[in-house]
């Protein structure tokens, strides 16, 4: 079914193919999103009903790992698989704390891309924005944004939230995960958040299912192939383990779900290379 398109869409973008970016954005009740991209995180909240606060425990981990990491002296991030500009972006999270801090963005979604480039800038000029794969680390690497806002040869915050469980086995996850340890400095920090089948795990098929018809797939892992995925990282403390108990800011409000973290059905970790 064709749907009617909106003023603000890029003429280049399929708006008929529900986007992971813009679902993600519409759990998160942003507002850049088509109606194929609503209809299907509708099917999806069908069968993950919590996704909504889920999404928000996503971006509460990606806070409390940047926070926690300019603490440790980082000043440079790469946020692979950035999404859609939001509320508490990476560079305003860090730079509120260090306003120096530089920040690349990475995403492969043309609508983040070019929603970033609007809303992601900073007046110090200390953000891009890159139009990317992260399967594909040289050309990623070789982005003149890299090059200009990051310096390789000092320790690097590298994000990946919420994002390597659209990286199929076939495209080998930590290979591609391994491929940015290698070429950041020791000292250099990497923070993950991942959909786990450990606790649900016919509630995992069926969200994958429904993800077989957006822009990129879903795979829910277990807990011991989301740490094999950091494999060559020293884990920070806690280690691998539910978003919600990652570093909780001791006066967060109440949990929305009671702390139950079977409906959270997701990790989060950092890891440091010495
Ligand atoms: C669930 S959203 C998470 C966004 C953001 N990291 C956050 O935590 O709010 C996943 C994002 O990863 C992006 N993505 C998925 N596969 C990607 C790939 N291979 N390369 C770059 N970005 C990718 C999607 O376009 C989407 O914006």
């Amino acid at each position: 079914m064709n749907h009617p398109r909106p003023r603000w869409a890029p003429d280049f973008v399929d708006i008929e193919r529900p986007s992971a970016a813009r679902m993600y954005d519409y759990y998160l009740g942003g507002s850049h999103h088509f109606t194929a991209d609503r209809r299907l995180a509708e099917e999806y909240m069908r069968v993950v009903p919590d996704m909504p606060v889920i999404a928000r425990a996503q971006r509460g981990v990606l806070n409390r790992a940047v926070r926690f990491m300019v603490d440790e002296g980082i000043d440079q991030f790469l946020d692979l698989g950035s999404g859609m500009p939001t509320t508490g972006n990476v560079h305003e999270i860090a730079q509120a704390l260090n306003p120096a801090v530089r920040t690349v963005y990475v995403d492969v979604d043309p609508v983040a891309v070019a929603h970033g480039r609007a809303l992601l800038r900073d007046e110090a000029g200390n953000t891009g924005v890159v139009h990317a794969d992260l399967r594909d680390p040289d050309y990623v690497l070789a982005q003149p944004e890299v090059g200009e806002l990051l310096d390789l040869s000092r320790p690097v915050g590298v994000l990946m939230i919420a994002v390597l469980h659209f990286v199929g086995d076939a495209d080998q996850p930590k290979g591609v995960v391994g491929a940015y340890r290698d070429v950041v400095a020791p000292g250099s920090f990497l923070a993950i958040t991942h959909a786990t089948s450990d606790y649900r795990p016919a509630m995992a098929k069926d969200a994958e299912e429904v993800y077989l018809r957006a822009s990129h797939q879903i795979h829910y892992r277990s807990r011991r192939e989301i740490a094999e995925l950091l494999d060559g990282y020293e884990l920070v403390q806690p280690g691998v383990v539910d978003m919600i108990h990652w570093r909780p800011d001791p006066d967060a409000d109440p949990d929305p779900l009671d702390g139950d973290v079977r409906r959270y059905s997701g990790y989060a970790a950092v890891g440091r290379i010495r």
